[in-house]
């Protein structure tokens, strides 16, 4: 079959520039649909944090239009590492100068409607006709609309679909109404919601909902989930009506980057065969959050994440004390986030001095060792549109517990442990009690070796690599000309 050409959009790309899963993501797509043969642009800000990286320059000037404002940009390129894609970085120090991939602020309207823009001038300028505009979240989330408008006259997008894919629909672009006044979107009002205009705002995402060819999100649970109120963040209703043109795509992992056979950031080595490895990697990972090495078959729970309501955070005060002053148990968490929930992890360090490791902040390779040297990995989220973490734990034979969401519903199988089957520990109800009980059924579990070695081995033994998701996108950008 003929290659496609297709351009993906986005704010965040690994390594460069990445805030969360959706940063792995969008790098892990361009790279195997590459490796797939077909022809891949990305396009992605310049930010001011990505300075020092080796570029080169194209020649290429950009003049992006938002409204009245008019920001001028130099395309620059750089390599996206075991690929052979070069990512065209906009370079636009006024939009994307500052070290923050995010201000949170109006501006960010105009920062990430302008790089919607650029990734069509990108196309324009190379001679790019792309079968398929790509957009990852609010921030491209303009570009089907983009698509019927301001470059509707050029024939160079005569065939090109859209589709957006939705890593998490609880950021929106939600910004007052007038403001599409400034963002030169008034010529064409009318395609904008009405409604919501009336009530005094429009959305990014909503827009993109409406007039994207497809639209994708990131597990199959997320994907049902997101069309019920709970879930739906106002949107239900909407994409309830698009629901012909509502796919969930699970996302992989990089089986390469995740490997605790070979893992540069890891002490020592594993794999499902003997996984005696993963003892130092367990004394590397207390001596690292200054806890005691003596007894290394204390049970670890270990936790990386944003600290953001999603996570599910608010269980833990009336769950993990408990347990911690119960039972001989060690705890480790590496994340950043709102102060609220920074605060309670250092209360807790000092509370637990020798229980309880907190490193805020962010930490790849510590991310690493985390993986590797916990037992269990905690995932309590209220919700979750795929999750990469679980997948992680579970190629680093680390059972996690998480909540029956979105993606942890579909990637986590819960313990039989008559049976010996099963991957980790799964709770249903979004209550401190729910997580109690399943940390004590993670304890209890621990302290049966055989048969926790057993699950661990069911666990390492899943494959998650992106090989076996790339073709879902595949055949839905195929069958973009019928929809
Ligand atoms: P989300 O995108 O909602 O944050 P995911 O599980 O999809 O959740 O992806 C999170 C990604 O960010 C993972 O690769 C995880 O390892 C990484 N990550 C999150 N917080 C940190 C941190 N503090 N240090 C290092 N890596 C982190
Ligand atoms: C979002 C979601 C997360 C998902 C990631 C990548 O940030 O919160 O669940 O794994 O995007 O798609």
């Amino acid at each position: 079959m003929a290659p496609l050409r297709i351009c993906l959009v986005a704010a965040e790309v690994t390594p460069f520039a990445k805030a969360g899963g959706l940063a792995d993501v969008v790098a892990a797509l361009a790279r195997h649909l590459d490796r797939a043969g077909h022809e891949v642009r990305l396009v992605m800000p310049l930010y001011g944090r990505m300075r020092e990286l080796p570029f080169k320059d194209t020649g290429t000037d950009l003049e992006l239009r938002v409204g009245e404002r008019h920001y001028q940009a130099r395309v620059r390129l750089t390599d996206l590492p075991d690929s052979n894609v070069a990512v065209r970085c906009i370079d636009a120090p006024d939009l994307y100068g500052g070290e923050a991939l995010y201000r949170g602020d109006e501006e960010d309207a105009f920062r990430f409607a302008a790089l919607t823009k650029a990734a069509f001038e990108v196309c324009q300028r190379e001679g790019f006709a792309p079968d398929v505009m790509h957009a990852h979240d609010w921030h491209t989330a303009l570009a089907p609309l983009y698509l019927r408008t301001a470059y509707e006259w050029d024939q160079l997008f005569a065939n090109t679909r859209s589709v957006l894919t939705i890593h998490n629909l609880a950021y929106q672009g939600k910004f007052p109404a007038h403001m599409t006044t400034a963002l030169g979107l008034d010529d064409r009002r009318d395609l904008l919601h009405q409604e919501h205009l009336d009530e005094g705002y429009f959305s990014f995402m909503e827009t993109g909902i409406l007039y994207a060819t497809a639209i994708s999100t990131v597990s199959h649970t997320y994907s049902h989930q997101i069309q019920g109120e709970e879930y739906g963040e106002g949107l239900e209703g909407l994409l309830r009506a698009r629901a012909d043109h509502l796919i969930g795509i699970p996302n992989g992992i990089d089986v390469d980057e995740w490997d605790p056979a070979s893992d540069p950031h890891l002490p020592a080595h594993y794999d499902a065969s003997d996984l005696s490895g993963k003892r130092e990697c367990k004394r590397a990972l207390f001596e690292r959050f200054g806890l005691a090495t003596e007894d290394l078959d204390v049970p670890v729970l270990g936790c990386v994440s944003r600290l953001t309501p999603q996570k599910g955070f608010e269980l833990v005060p009336d769950a993990l004390p408990v347990l911690l002053h119960r039972e001989d148990l060690r705890f480790v968490i590496l994340g950043s986030g709102e102060d609220r929930y920074e605060s309670y992890f250092h209360w807790l360090q000092e509370t637990f001095p020798t229980k309880v490791g907190f490193w805020r902040g962010y930490d790849e390779p510590l991310s690493h060792l985390i993986e590797a040297g916990s037992d269990l990995f905690l995932m309590p989220s209220r919700f979750e549109p795929c999750g990469l973490n679980q997948m992680y734990s579970l190629r680093y034979g680390t059972l996690p517990i998480v909540r029956r969401t979105g993606g942890l519903a579909d990637t986590v199988e819960p313990i039989e442990p008559g049976a010996g089957t099963g991957t980790g520990i799964v709770f249903d109800d979004f209550s401190s009690h729910a997580l109690l009980g399943a940390l004590e059924h993670a304890i209890s579990l621990y302290r049966q070796p055989d048969l926790f070695l057993r699950i661990q081995r069911n666990a390492m033994e899943r494959d998650f690599s992106w090989e076996n998701q790339i073709g879902a996108y595949e055949d839905l950008f195929r069958r973009l000309p019928e929809l």
